[in-house]
């Protein structure tokens, strides 16, 4: 079954063709990074009209592997296609709309059916793509899709979100938790625009903090410790990171009143703020693996591309000999992209009429099955 998948919920504007949910005939993805750079981040407006404007060149693309040069994109889709899937929410209203507007037209049009996507849900799926993207660094990754095991604890983690989720089978989903506030990926970028790093800042947190000379598993050489926040107490599957989020901002004034933000003391703090982070994520995430007894872990959304996330992992699984296999995907798919939109259509969407379909900003991502 060939699924055309349609993503636009932020700022990327993606399209893939994907087979039984599983294997990748395309995957395109256009990004105004440039243009939130030169703003200081993400202006709504600007990203839904740049999106206008890319979506059906990236659809017209995702479709390039299919069919002859001279068959139309509508004739494309008629042929090749078997059903349409759309992210419908959560994320920015314009953006959400080039999306399911686009979507909407082409079923009508084609007659194909439609499937509506949640995000946040789909970006797990991202680890059911059977990929020959290489990813050297990622232990997580050298292993076949198939061996996943179930029940697996599922975190998800990207610039919106950090939800924790039981996942029974390929189908059905059980919400444990999530962020109180702020997600963890907003804790990143908020603390690299914060040392002047710009838009989009978790890989350059990640490279500042490579460059501080700390060794990996050795004690942080920073002198103010960062708090993990919501480590103990009631809060077992509850993150919250608006408050380390303070905290890194009074460190940054502290070195900057003191003259003491040097090019060290900037990869140290990113070194620390990136420990932070995944001391949190490692914790509650095993924490919760360990309460319900699952084998397997799944990590997905663009902070799982974060190297130091998916070594500590590693590290107290092997380290604690815990019964544990761990999954994520390669970084490419971490990072929004249509391939696990058109994964998740396939093992969990359902088909709708495409009058019924809407786009939801603030579409919930607490599911009881
Ligand atoms: O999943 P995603 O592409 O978009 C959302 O759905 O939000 O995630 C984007 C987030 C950003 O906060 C970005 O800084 C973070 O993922 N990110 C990383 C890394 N790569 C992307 N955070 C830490 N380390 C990385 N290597
Ligand atoms: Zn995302």
């Amino acid at each position: 079954m060939n699924i055309l998948a349609i993503e636009s919920s932020c700022d990327e504007t993606a399209a893939a063709v994907i087979t039984d949910g599983m294997h990748i005939v395309s995957n395109i993805v256009a990004s105004s990074h440039e243009m939130h750079e030169k703003y200081g981040g993400i202006v709504p407006e600007v990203a839904a009209r740049m999106q206008l404007a890319s979506i059906i060149p990236t659809i017209t693309e995702s479709l390039g592997p299919l069919g002859t040069p001279s068959e139309s994109l509508l004739t494309r889709i008629i042929r090749h296609i078997d059903a349409i899937a759309v992210t419908v929410g959560p994320g920015l209203i314009g953006s959400l709309l080039v999306g399911v507007e686009t979507a909407k037209t082409i079923a009508m049009t084609a007659d194909k059916p439609i499937i509506p996507v949640n995000h946040v849900l789909a970006h797990m799926y991202a680890n059911f793509v059977n990929t020959k993207l290489s990813d050297e660094n990622n232990k997580a990754t050298k292993r076949e899709k198939s061996e996943i095991q179930f029940p697996a604890i599922s975190l998800v983690v990207s610039g919106g979100h950090t939800e924790l989720y039981l996942m029974k089978n390929k189908k059905e989903l059980v919400w444990l938790g999530g962020t109180i506030d702020d997600a963890a990926g907003e804790c990143f970028d908020k603390t690299a625009r914060l040392l002047g790093f710009g838009h989009g800042g978790g890989p350059a947190i990640q490279n500042a903090a490579s460059k501080s000379g700390v060794s990996l598993h050795g004690t942080t050489p920073f002198t103010n410790v960062l708090p993990r926040p919501m480590l103990g107490g009631d809060n077992l599957h509850n993150f919250s990171f608006s408050g380390l989020k303070t905290a890194i901002l009074r460190q940054v004034e502290s070195l900057r009143n003191t003259n003491s933000l040097t090019e060290q003391a900037i990869n140290e703090l990113s070194y620390e703020v990136q420990e932070t982070i995944t001391d949190v994520l490692v914790k509650k995430t095993l924490r919760a693996a360990e309460i319900y007894g699952t084998p397997s872990i799944l990590l997905s959304g663009g902070v799982s591309a974060n190297n130091r996330l998916r070594e500590k992992f590693a590290y107290h699984i092997e380290k604690d000999g815990l019964p544990i296999t761990l999954s994520a995907p390669p970084v490419p798919l971490c990072t929004d992209n249509a391939v696990y939109i058109g994964s998740y259509a396939y093992f969990r969407g359902k088909a709708v009429n495409w009058k019924d379909i809407n786009a939801y900003p603030d579409l919930s991502v607490e599911v009881t099955r």
